[in-house]
């Protein structure tokens, strides 16, 4: 299964609720970055990991943690049964990065799991089953570009005529989600109960022009991201001087992403944000497919 990375073109977060989540009215992207996860027959559940060369391994938990062994773990009891498998993930997707790469690949798993052991889980289970991994996992699963609500786990898709290309510039080292959220808190004490609504961000998406989205983006979680990182503030900037038509946190960072014009456009900002020192720098575009089979691999 191959599961895609997401940026949140709109991410309207609201006061914390009692159960310590923030309400979000958010729009997910999924992108043309992408993990792999293979399931193999196996008497035990075991997870192994391979990553590209810009991530490090160290930092992907392997244990019960992970959302993998969490994905085999519910979907196992919602058939009365324990879930073996030789799970096999290919991470390209940076880890701890705002970009939901853990639940790419517990989505991934749900799908991998679910064939493997020729289970026919229904779609409205898999994802409750997501919802409960984590709340980008139901979007994982749907992919395209989507509204999420709730605490983004309530996912429906919406019209997206344009094909977008991303410049993305990951950071060396993660951010924890809760800590940005924390840091959220602190800063927006007066944050509403209603999250601010999508509705420029949608309208900007059926115009299917680069320029209009740029100037809908808008991510509430950006300011306590960089207020924690502040050379996150100095790389928007440098992005949008070497031309991008707007950088932006995607989720909780640290990483930022770059909207272009075209292709074109994203492979010259990604030179020249490389000839600045800029070491990783990867180009996608979007919308693509939620967790999918593909054939195994070339
Ligand atoms: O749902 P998920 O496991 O991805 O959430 C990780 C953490 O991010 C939560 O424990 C919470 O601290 C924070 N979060 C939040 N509001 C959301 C989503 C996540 O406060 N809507």
């Amino acid at each position: 299964m191959r599961a895609a990375a997401k940026v949140n073109l709109h991410l309207g977060v609201g006061a914390a609720r009692e159960d310590g989540f923030h309400p979000l009215t958010t729009v997910y992207q999924a992108v043309g970055l992408c993990d792999d996860v293979t399931a193999h027959p196996a008497d035990d559940l075991t997870l192994t990991l391979t990553t590209t060369d810009w991530i490090d391994a160290g930092a992907v938990p392997v244990d019960g943690d992970n959302l993998v062994h969490r994905a085999a773990v519910l979907l196992g009891r919602h058939h009365g049964r324990e879930l073996t498998g030789r799970v096999e993930v290919e991470k390209a997707i940076p880890v701890a990065g705002g970009l939901a790469g853990g639940s790419a690949d517990g989505a991934a798993a749900l799908v991998a799991l679910d064939r493997l052991h020729d289970l026919r889980t229904t779609d409205d289970a898999l994802l409750a089953i997501a919802a409960e991994l984590g709340s980008d996992v139901p979007f994982a699963l749907v992919g395209g570009t989507a509204l999420g609500t709730g605490r983004g786990e309530l996912v429906e898709p919406v019209s997206d005529v344009g094909t977008w290309w991303w410049v993305i510039v990951p950071s060396r080292q993660g951010l924890s989600t809760p800590e940005v959220y924390r840091h959220f808190d602190r800063l927006r004490p007066d944050a509403p109960e209603t999250p601010p609504g999508a509705d420029v961000l949608l309208g900007a998406l059926r115009t299917g022009q680069p320029v209009s989205l740029a100037r809908a983006l808008h991510n509430d979680l950006q300011e306590p991201a960089v207020d924690l990182r502040p050379e996150l503030g100095l790389l928007i900037d440098r992005g949008e001087s070497e031309g991008a038509l707007r950088g932006i946190v995607s989720g909780s960072g640290p990483t930022v992403v770059f909207l272009c014009e075209s292709a074109d456009h994203a492979r010259d900002l990604a030179g020249a944000l490389m000839r600045t020192g800029q070491e990783v720098v990867l180009v996608a575009n979007g919308a693509v497919a939620g967790a999918h089979l593909v054939p195994s691999h070339v």
